[in-house]
């Protein structure tokens, strides 16, 4: 009798430590890194994540920062060349890749995306005074054109312009090297992100945006197509920062509404 009674307790005990350990390990499996969002981006691209000394700031930054907090967790932010952030998702080397990221049925297919935080437009930079005056004459074959490696304006562009210009198409590992490069004349225009162009036209003179902007995007984080537990948490999250006024905070901060 007594031997069955601490059978039973044994089993019980046994049971019991098997439940604790199945909870925390799930707990554990949310993240790459216990206790840690690692975060992937390319933090060359004012004012979504950008350096200020050697910290990377920006609105996905602080953005990313918030969520992070909401979770309980320590964000690490690690700045790859943007073509990566996807694949590095997929292979768990991070736990999410947020970029200015635009929401493309493409990438649908490779990583689950949160709801969208922004909107991005590609914009089309030329130096002033350009015979490119706009989309027509962009992409009549007889112009080269910049963008970031990778980027939907890479892929929209070199659709765009088809196998017999894709020689017009110049890829960059960095949205400033193009803009570089097209201040130096070495090509006619770069497409990239409104903002970021933005803020390369300020920095760089001589260039201007064309009024008629290439295309509209939604931005939003992408995650591991495994890890729904994760992806729902941040969507959670980014739910109650835009409710409570912490999201479109800021953004009103690095892109203040005029008047
Ligand atoms: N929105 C564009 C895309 O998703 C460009 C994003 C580039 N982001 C960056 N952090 N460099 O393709």
């Amino acid at each position: 009798m007594k031997k069955i009674l601490s059978k039973i307790i044994a089993t019980g005990l046994i049971l019991t430590m098997g439940l604790a350990f199945a909870s925390c390990s799930s707990k554990k499996s949310m993240t790459v890194q216990k206790g840690k969002l690692i975060m992937a981006t390319n933090a060359y691209f004012q004012p979504y994540e950008y350096y200020e000394g050697n910290k990377i700031v920006g609105i996905d930054a602080e953005i990313a920062e918030a969520i992070a907090k909401k979770l309980g967790l320590e964000l690490e932010i690690q700045d790859v060349e943007f073509a990566s952030i996807i694949a590095g998702v997929q292979s768990g080397k991070y736990d999410m890749g947020m970029a200015g990221m635009t929401v493309t049925d493409e990438r649908k297919q490779s990583v689950n995306f949160s709801k969208t935080y922004a909107t991005g437009i590609q914009a089309i930079i030329v130096k002033e005074g350009s015979p490119v005056t706009d989309i027509d004459t962009l992409l009549s074959g007889e112009y080269s054109i910049g963008v970031q490696t990778g980027t939907t304006g890479d892929i929209y562009i070199s659709d765009d312009l088809g196998e017999d210009n894709a020689d017009k198409v110049v890829r960059f590992s960095k949205g400033n090297d193009a803009v570089i490069a097209l201040s130096s004349d070495k090509i006619d225009a770069v497409v990239i992100d409104n903002e970021p162009a933005k803020n390369f036209v300020a920095a760089n003179s001589g260039l201007k945006i064309l009024e008629t902007p290439y295309s509209v995007e939604d931005y939003a984080i992408c995650f591991n197509k495994n890890n729904t537990e994760l992806r729902d948490e941040v969507d959670k999250a980014l739910q109650e920062l835009t409710d409570d006024g912490t999201i479109p905070a800021i953004i009103e901060k690095y892109i203040p509404s005029e008047g």
